[in-house]
């Protein structure tokens, strides 16, 4: 049996000074989003100190509820606690309503970090709505080119204008970023983005090249669908069972530690509170176990995210894009 340590007091450095802990919970809702109150402060009550949230998830209520309780109750300050946030496309223009809007809802003053959640513009009104606009054919309604347009560029200085201008946001970063559109970005920002939240895990090591750009730009992955979202496939790879017998883990623990190990973090999500409470060890895997998590990605690639508004942004193997390339 291999050393075990706790993920939760893992802290990876952002590149504007700040750390971001790396094992956080994710929030969008399995189910009825009311829930998402006891599984914050379920986390919170293990040893989580990062939640991953959104405009978008319609969760921020129930995180907000979940966040008063836990400082009333004298469990965690707002200090100790790193709360993500995010722009969603359909409010691309106006990114500072956007956070307002999420900063009430949450009941808090500031967040640590706000990301731009995708690299696009979709045709939403002054309140971002709807957050998925479509034609009479039931395609995305955008306000700009979605694969050769720049108006991403002018959102992410948006968020610069933020962090420069108020105190409503710690850092700033970027979600849903493929290697093209991070290379348009990168020329034209003035703070580098702290983050780039994608999908990743064992299966997508195809995308280490995307995972490299940003650590050379020393931009700190964040790994959502870790899990394979829905259904959790990952966690049903023969090389992850056999690693969390050899460590007498979960496999939920081998997933954290492949991304954790290497200086990423890792959102998942659950609607299970024992289990919230159970995925907090490290397990110390080697490196070579680390390389055979890779392989896997080789021998089985699969992107378990295809929503349509990633169509046309560059990534690999995503189903339904026909510019994507395969995996
Ligand atoms: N930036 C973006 O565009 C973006 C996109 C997607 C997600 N995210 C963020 O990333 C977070 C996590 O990603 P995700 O929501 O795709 O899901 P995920 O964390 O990959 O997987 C969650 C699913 O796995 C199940 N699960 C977990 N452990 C399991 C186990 N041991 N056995 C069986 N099932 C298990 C959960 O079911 P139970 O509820 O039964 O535990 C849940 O359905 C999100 O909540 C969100 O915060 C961001």
């Amino acid at each position: 049996m291999g050393e075990v340590t706790d993920a939760t007091k893992v802290r990876l450095d952002l590149n504007d000074g700040h750390k971001i802990p790396a094992l956080g919970l994710g929030t969008v809702p399995s189910g009825d989003p009311s829930g998402v109150k006891d599984q914050v402060k379920t986390a919170i009550n293990a040893g989580f100190r990062m939640i991953d949230t959104a405009w978008y998830y319609g969760t921020e209520k129930y995180v907000g509820e979940a966040l008063k309780e836990l400082f009333d109750e004298g469990v965690v300050k707002r200090e100790d606690v790193f709360i993500t946030t995010k722009v969603w496309p359909s409010y691309y223009h106006s990114p500072e309503k956007s956070l307002d809007e999420s900063l009430q809802t949450l009941g808090l003053d500031y967040v640590d970090l706000l990301l731009q959640h995708w690299p696009i513009a979709l045709s939403g009104d002054e309140n971002g709505q709807p957050p998925a606009p479509k034609d009479n054919e039931g395609n995305l309604k955008y306000d700009d080119d979605p694969v050769n347009g720049t108006k991403f560029i002018e959102v992410y200085q948006n968020l610069e204008k933020i962090l420069d201008n108020t105190t409503k946001t710690k850092s700033i970063g970027i979600s849903n970023y493929s290697i093209s559109r991070l290379n348009k970005l990168l020329p034209h920002v003035k703070h580098i983005p702290v983050i780039n939240q994608i999908e990743y895990h064992p299966q997508l090591s195809k995308q280490r090249d995307l995972i490299e750009l940003c650590e050379k730009n020393k931009i700190v992955v964040a790994c959502y669908s870790g899990y394979g979202s829905e259904g959790a496939a990952v966690l049903k790879l023969p090389k992850i069972q056999e690693l969390a017998k050899k460590y007498n883990v979960s496999t939920n623990e081998i997933a954290n530690a492949y991304q954790i190990l290497e200086g990423r973090v890792i959102i998942p999500r659950s609607s299970n509170l024992e289990r919230i409470k159970s995925i907090t060890g490290l397990p110390q895997l080697t490196k070579q176990e680390l390389n055979e998590l890779n392989q896997i990605g080789e021998e089985n690639p699969k992107r378990y995210i295809n929503d349509p508004w990633g169509y046309g942004i560059g990534f690999k193997g995503w189903e339904g894009d026909k510019l994507s390339e395969p995996l």
